[in-house]
């Protein structure tokens, strides 16, 4: 089911495309095939790529693609949103970790064109303010994908995060290192305090969003950023200020939107 979805508390008109599958697994199949679109519609496609539990079974249907022979990843160049402070890069728990064992190694990208933060940088200003300009001499992202944490942030922009910012260091909500504790023999006490990320400014610049929720874990908050008032202690409610931006739900995460009465037929 799709519905274009006009909130009237945006400050603009903004529509955003709002698809509800019926389940999980329709939902990130609908995703995959949007990513997978967008690769094949570029001679060199830039993607903006997020890691957490709800992507890894969309770059596993990527992958699936790219092994049955439809999908070419050899001329595209991508941008994660975020890595933790402090872990090394060939840790198990690290970002560029789990970027390789779920994408990169995986298909035929080249060498050196999947772009992860260095959180192991000597001086992480410099990195960020390097990551910003790698972007943009890439030309930009074509598509962004983006998760929902439960703090509401997109990439790790906690809150309160301005809708302009760009990727800087930041300090992680004591309710992210619960949510990503898994990964860390369910200590949350043993997650990175701090991360690099890109920005809310440095998302809204891509051309286009695509946000993937799934599970009744994420309808509260899916609630919260598309209906109440946009907030910087909610940045993913900045997403309604971009023109071309896809959300991608099952009716689970979906459930609290109330949105029958905005349903196209
Ligand atoms: C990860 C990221 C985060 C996650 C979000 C949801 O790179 O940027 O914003 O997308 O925390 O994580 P999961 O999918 O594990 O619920």
């Amino acid at each position: 089911m799709t519905a274009r979805f006009r909130s009237t508390l945006q400050p603009r008109e903004t529509d955003m495309n709002i698809i509800i599958a019926p389940d999980p697994a329709h939902a990130v199949e609908k995703a995959a095939a949007i990513v997978a679109d967008e690769i094949r519609s570029h001679a060199r496609p830039v993607l903006g790529l997020a890691t957490g539990r709800t992507m890894e079974s969309l770059y596993a249907r990527l992958v699936t693609r790219y092994r049955d022979g439809t999908l070419d990843f050899s001329s595209t160049t991508s941008f994660n949103l975020d890595e933790y402070v402090g872990i090394p890069a060939a840790a198990p728990q690290s970002y560029h970790t789990y970027m390789h064992r779920h994408l990169f190694d995986q298909v035929n990208m080249r060498p050196g064109h999947g772009h992860v933060p260095n959180g192991m940088a000597p001086d992480l200003n410099a990195e960020c303010a390097a990551y910003e300009d790698l972007i943009r001499a890439s030309g930009g992202i074509d598509l962004q994908l983006l998760g929902i944490g439960e703090t509401g942030h997109i990439g790790f922009n906690e809150p309160p995060s301005a809708f302009d910012t760009r990727t800087r260091p930041v300090i992680l909500d004591p309710v992210t290192r619960q949510q990503n504790a898994e990964m860390f023999g369910n200590d949350a006490d043993a997650v990175p305090e701090r991360a690099l990320t890109m920005g809310v400014g440095t998302i809204l610049d891509a051309r286009r969003l695509l946000l993937l929720a799934v599970g009744s874990s994420k309808a509260a908050i899916i609630r919260k950023a598309l209906l109440d008032p946009m907030t910087p202690d909610i940045s993913a409610s900045a997403i309604r200020l971009h023109r071309d931006c896809t959300i991608i739900m099952d009716e689970a995460a979906a459930a609290e939107l109330g949105l029958e009465g905005s349903r196209l037929p």
